[in-house]
């Protein structure tokens, strides 16, 4: 078993990563302090895949009691929240509860700020189901749910106790799933890591067709990168920044289409294809490396096209970012595969420009 620490300022807390590990899960959450009740927060259809092997492992702490919800972005807001937290209620759960969030982003992240939340908070184990959720958003304790003005506009930083990702449960995934945590892959690759940006030149067919040795490797090296950054900046104050390369421009993407076209990694491969031209026209990022950036986020598949999005609408959204300040965009942009800098006062029309020639791109 791999095992990871993040050093959160709350406490530090394991990342689990190995095949079969949901199947140890009762071993694994043994190792918690004394819980009065244990809910499995989960979608009906991750529930209907994993669940039953879930809540036997649970079995071996305490018999767990399972709450179900919607997980399509476009229902991740604050009726979601109350809705599961008066569940709770009504289910009993108090202040040594213990929550167990079994899903993709989604699940992870509203579930993540019901525990925040509920009772002033009660804790949760985090076990990610989609690419995107085990080597990104379980990791780091950012919890939060979207408003129709923008993307995680309301949450909490929130660590779990422990998360456990198990890839053997990524073969149930929808191919668009699986393939929209790929571009967040690429873009571990390019704000910190050239090898492995060499290695998805060379393997992205190993990894689409999820060959345990290359997605193996993958995992671990993305899930090592993401606990280093945030046990260095939990807060996102500095480093963890970087983590948002793509984000700027995905988030207006997602928020501009009503969390309907696009799912999140999606929005990031555009954001990334965007940022990359970006930092090419002011000057940071030499025009080959854009270019094989570019290929590579073309190679994971087909995106949904970019429709076109009225500019004081995109604007708005992109103005709304946490990211942008005083009307300046804050961005994270490419100097060269495998580096990347913050750059504070983005002109906003450069953006938009990028975002246009975006939606050519779709055509
Ligand atoms: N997903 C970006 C972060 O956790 O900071």
């Amino acid at each position: 078993m791999k095992q990871f620490t993040v050093h959160a300022q709350s406490g530090p807390y394991a990342v689990c990563c190995q095949r079969g590990a949901l199947a140890r899960l009762g071993a694994l959450l043994s190792t918690l302090e004394e819980k009065s009740s244990v809910f499995l927060l989960s979608s009906p259809r991750v529930f209907r895949y994993w669940g039953r092997a879930v809540i036997a492992g649970l079995r071996e702490v305490k018999p767990a009691q399972r709450i179900l919800f919607d997980d399509r972005e476009e229902a991740k807001n604050l009726r979601a929240v109350e809705q599961l937290c008066r569940a709770l209620a009504r289910a009993g759960a108090d202040r040594r509860s213990l929550i167990v969030a079994l899903g993709g982003g989604v699940v992870g992240d509203v579930a993540g700020f019901v525990a925040a939340s509920y009772a002033r908070g009660v804790r949760i184990v985090h076990l990610p189901t989609t690419l995107v959720a085990q080597l990104d958003s379980a990791i780091g304790g950012k919890t939060g749910v979207n408003l129709p003005e923008g993307k995680n506009l309301v949450g909490a930083f929130y660590p779990p106790r422990l998360v456990v990702a198990d890839p053997q449960v990524l073969r149930t995934l929808p191919t668009r799933q699986f393939c929209s945590g790929l571009y967040e892959v690429i873009k571990y690759a390019v704000i910190g890591d050239e090898m492995l940006f060499h290695f998805l030149e060379r393997a992205l067919e190993d990894l689409r067709r999820q060959k345990p040795a290359a997605l193996d490797w993958v995992l671990e090296r993305c899930i090592r990168a993401k606990v280093e950054i945030v046990s260095r900046d939990e807060r996102e104050s500095g480093l963890r920044q970087i983590l948002n390369f793509g984000h700027t421009v995905g988030h207006a993407l997602e928020a501009a289409t009503n969390y309907r076209r696009f799912l999140h990694g999606e929005a990031v491969g555009w954001g990334i294809i965007a940022s990359a031209r970006i930092s090419v026209e002011i000057g940071k990022l030499p025009t080959a490396h854009a270019e094989r950036i570019h290929r590579l986020v073309r190679r994971v598949g087909k995106l949904p096209a970019v429709p076109a999005i009225p500019t004081r609408k995109l604007a708005a959204h992109l103005l709304t970012d946490k990211k942008a300040v005083g009307g300046k965009i804050r961005m994270v942009l490419a100097r060269q595969i495998g580096q990347v800098e913050i750059l504070p006062e983005v002109p906003l029309e450069v953006v938009i420009r990028a975002v246009r020639g975006l939606s050519e791109k779709s055509q």
